[in-house]
């Protein structure tokens, strides 16, 4: 059996968990993710994954199908609007850039997926198929502490308000990938619908951890209830670069075969567009999750 280093911790027989940084992000050796993880090991992952809300699993050797077979020991596959999937796969999506494109980066930008939908995907495991040697890395941020370091009095002002979620900056007509792009390696199709808006509570509590989480992202949060432009722009202002706080966060760096599995409901991430003249594609499935609550 393998045997943990000592800056590791051993969380079961079978599963050997090192931290990125103090704040987010754990990697995990010694499982070969093809094959289905046995109970003891799934409850392992799972209580990993609670307490790190970040996995990277390296050198792991999957085809779509079997990203398909890993994700669904999680839950049943969420919603992907505004973009062609794979064909044959319809909850897989290819992250692709191509080595000369330019244009915004899907993911480019500090987010929780999708969180416009009025149940956003609980998980999301992306895996890298053909990753830049250097560059392309994805950062993370972790929202209970976003939260946990709010003062007294912001954490009364933030209680049972809801913030306004919403696709429009990026699929409506006019947003960053609501036309069409010819030159984009993906097929982003924006809509009308994405002008609609999902009510969300700015704090949320996880369904499995029971703890609080700080719900807003740059991409996807619009505004909040009850609050005129300036009054939203302030607080989303401050929210938003709190929750990033460098000490918040770690950055996980891809090698061909890595696996990373993230929390979206109290994680951010943002894909780093550093990798300009290389090429990098990634598969990408979500996990169906909850309609988040206070
Ligand atoms: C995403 O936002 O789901 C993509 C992240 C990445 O490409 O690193």
């Amino acid at each position: 059996m393998m045997q943990p280093s000592p800056s590791r911790e051993v969380e079961s027989a079978s599963l050997d968990v090192q931290s990125i940084t103090g704040a987010i992000g754990a990697e995990v050796f010694g499982l070969d993710l093809s094959r289905p993880l046995g109970g003891s090991q799934l409850a392992a992952v799972e209580d990993a994954f609670a307490r790190h809300l970040v996995l990277v699993f390296r050198d792991q050797d999957m085809d779509v199908e079997a990203l398909e077979r890993f994700a669904l020991q999680f839950g049943p596959f969420g919603e992907t609007p505004y973009i062609t999937p794979m064909k044959g796969h319809p909850n897989v999506l290819r992250v692709l850039r191509e080595a000369g494109e330019e244009g915004a980066l899907f993911g480019g930008s500090w987010h929780s997926d999708w969180s416009f939908q009025e149940r956003p995907p609980s998980a999301t495991i992306l895996y890298g198929k053909d990753v830049p040697e250097h560059g392309g890395d994805t950062a993370f941020t972790n929202q209970y502490l976003a939260y946990e370091t709010l003062s007294a009095g912001m954490k009364r002002l933030l209680e049972g308000v809801n913030g306004a979620h919403s696709a429009r900056r990026s699929y409506a007509p006019g947003g960053t990938f609501g036309r069409p792009n010819p030159n984009s390696s993906m097929d982003i199709h924006g809509s009308e619908d994405a002008l609609e808006i999902q009510m969300h509570p700015l704090v949320t509590t996880h369904p499995v951890s029971g703890r609080k989480a700080l719900f807003v992202n740059d991409v996807y949060t619009i505004g909040i209830e009850d609050m005129n432009d300036g009054e939203s722009r302030a607080l989303l202002g401050y929210l938003l670069e709190h929750s990033r706080r460098i000490s918040f966060t770690c950055r996980v760096r891809w090698r061909p075969g890595t696996l990373t599995m993230w929390d979206n409901r109290c994680t951010q991430h943002h894909a780093i567009d550093d990798y300009s003249g290389r090429r990098r594609e990634m598969y990408r499935v979500t996990v169906a999750g909850e309609k988040p609550v206070a």
